[in-house]
């Protein structure tokens, strides 16, 4: 893991070895002022020596004005290299979510992911260099100031240091419990959150059913455990920091006393005494750096195993090694004993065959759950078939280049989504390159240009998230537009009108007639009034296609189909 995660730096390895290089000068000047201060004391002081106190206090300046460089680098430039590196995972996990197939979005939720790319990898850059940065800042002062102090005065040094040990533990222990209490916080906003956003979201059906006081009491109760988590948190953060005060004040203390008597037998300077203290007060960064980098180091590990794990994740649909291109398509389809399950538990389609001539249309009716969207998703390869061969043209899809593939096919159904974005933008997406006269064309074709151009600011107008803003009838019209503009050979239409009233679904009907004309059509058509005029209906239920033919053989037949066209006739008359 680790490994993996150093493999990031690379790309950025001269920066980083800048900031290690400055952190460690920065560290290194940071060791040698005490010693300046034991000079001044114990030489320059009692010998009035003003000379060399003015020379000092010159290089003492220099010094400084070095150290405010060092320092800036190391904050600039440290963080600029994990703010670097994270934008690499960022942009790697986002390509790689772009591939994944309609499976792996079927089993996992977008807010989950969502937190993957955009938290996980917050913690990142800081853990980048931070983490690195850190560890070499800390042991350096601690180390350094332990040799320096060893050579002043081993016995002292050895007293001093006594205690760092059980400080460190004391820190990292309460630090740990610091962050559980910050992770349980977040956790608990989360709750908050979501109980907030599902109550307001829903706030018409909680005043339609008067469960003002229900919704309060969840409220209230999610409140107050975020209050109770925050109120611990607190209060392991008041030990954890007046402990480091009370452990260095100790170690002051000890230094103090200890060193009064060694000054007391003569064997130590008041410049050395002085200059221990310094060292001392300078413990509680390292600590700090080395507590905040045990915290760090979890989180962002963590971190980044979800990142690898979703990186791992295999795209399971992919181009063959030597794909074709499907191009110049005439638009035979067949489908030759296929079976297919999601996930494999029961078969949803089995055995099938089917055949449509080129720029014919075929018409799938039959009850809810039967399979008809699962069938025209596999021929996108939306979904991977498990047994026998479904071909455009005669070539098992699978031997097509998924890009081109895709490209010849146009999808209309019932959920439209749309972008947050305008109405050009929005039409557009059926092809990148079109000019504004296409897009044009394509609305006047679907019966979209009319209302658009009514609109406030007419094809510039923004659409709202989710296009909220337009009916549902205008948002079908819209995606329409988007397919004319695509143009493709072949059509899929899935319950395009099943969600609009009457007047709307007349409307789209004629331009999805319109849109069907010169292509291979599967539509899928909640009424069967929609379907007369197919060139094959198929009726599937959960037993496979049970029936075939055109619309006169099939009621002349008195099956399956004219049954359903006779209930649906009756009740398109009662409506
Ligand atoms: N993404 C999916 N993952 C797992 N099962 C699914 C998925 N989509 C549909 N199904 C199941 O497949 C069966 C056929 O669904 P579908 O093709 O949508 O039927 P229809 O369009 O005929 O109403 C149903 O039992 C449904 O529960
Ligand atoms: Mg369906």
């Amino acid at each position: 893991m680790l490994r993996q995660f150093a493999a990031y730096y690379k790309n950025h390895w001269k920066l980083f070895l800048v900031d290690i290089g400055c952190a460690f000068l920065m560290s290194s000047l940071d060791l040698v002022f005490p010693v300046f201060i034991q000079q001044l004391i114990d030489q320059h002081f009692p010998n009035r020596d003003l000379n060399m106190m003015l020379r000092i206090a010159l290089i003492l300046l220099g010094l400084y004005l070095l150290r405010y460089f060092f320092q800036y680098i190391v904050h600039y430039w440290g963080h600029v290299v994990g703010i670097r590196m994270e934008t690499d995972m960022r942009s790697e996990l986002f390509t790689h979510l772009q591939k994944l197939s309609f499976k792996f979005y079927d089993n996992n939720k977008v807010g989950y992911l969502m937190s993957r790319v955009v938290n996980d990898l917050n913690n990142m850059s800081e853990l980048a260099h931070h983490g690195p940065e850190d560890i070499f800042i800390s042991s350096m002062l601690l180390i350094g100031a332990f040799i320096i102090l060893m050579n002043m005065h081993w016995q002292l040094a050895l007293i001093t240091f006594a205690l760092i040990p059980v400080m460190l533990i004391f820190s990292i222990k309460l630090g740990e419990k610091m962050y559980e209490a910050l992770k349980v916080i977040r956790e608990k906003m989360a709750e908050v959150n979501a109980i907030v956003e599902d109550s307001l979201s829903g706030i018409r059906v909680v005043k339609s059913f008067t469960n003002e006081e229900y919704e309060n009491d969840k409220f209230y109760e999610g409140n107050h455990s975020y209050r109770r988590s925050r109120e611990y948190a607190m209060k392991n953060m008041a030990k954890f920091h007046s402990g480091m005060n009370l452990f260095i004040n100790l170690i002051n203390l000890i230094t103090l006393s200890a060193g009064g008597y060694f000054i007391y037998i003569g064997s130590l300077t008041t410049g050395q005494m002085v200059a221990f203290l310094f060292y001392v007060n300078m413990f509680m960064d390292p600590i700090k750096r080395l507590v905040n980098f045990n915290e760090q180091f979890q989180r962002g590990m963590s971190g980044f195993s979800r990142f690898r794990e979703l990186l791992a994740v295999d795209p399971e649909i992919v181009d063959k090694a030597n794909a074709v291109e499907l191009k110049d398509v005439d638009g035979k389809i067949e489908y030759k004993d296929l079976t297919f399950a999601y996930d494999n538990q029961e078969k949803v389609l089995e055995n099938i065959n089917i055949t449509i001539e080129p720029g014919k249309t075929v018409a799938f009716v039959g009850p809810s759950g039967a399979g008809k969207s699962t069938l025209t998703k596999l021929l996108p390869r939306f979904y991977e078939i498990n047994a026998g061969s479904l071909s455009i043209d005669g070539t098992d899809i699978r031997e097509f280049k998924l890009e081109s593939l895709r490209k010849n096919i146009g999808i209309v159904q019932q959920d439209v989504f749309l972008f947050n974005g305008t109405v050009r933008e929005n039409i557009a997406y059926g092809n990148q390159n079109a000019t504004d006269e296409e897009i044009i064309k394509a609305a006047k074709k679907a019966n979209a240009h009319q209302f658009i151009i009514n609109l406030t600011n007419g094809y510039d107008t923004n659409i709202g998230e989710r296009g909220v803003k337009l009916s549902g009838g205008q948002k079908q019209r819209i995606s329409i537009a988007r397919s004319f503009l695509k143009n493709p050979p072949i059509l899929i239409l899935d319950e395009a009108t099943s969600s609009l009233d009457n007047e709307s679904e007349r409307i789209i009907q004629e331009s999805l007639e319109k849109l069907a004309e010169g292509r291979t059509t599967l539509v899928i058509a909640h009424r069967l009034s929609t379907v007369i005029n197919a060139d094959q209906i198929i009726v599937l239920t959960d037993d496979g296609i049970v029936e075939r033919g055109r619309h006169e053989q099939l009621i002349k037949k008195g099956g399956k189909y004219a049954k359903l066209y006779n209930e649906e006739f009756r009740t398109d008359l009662a409506g």
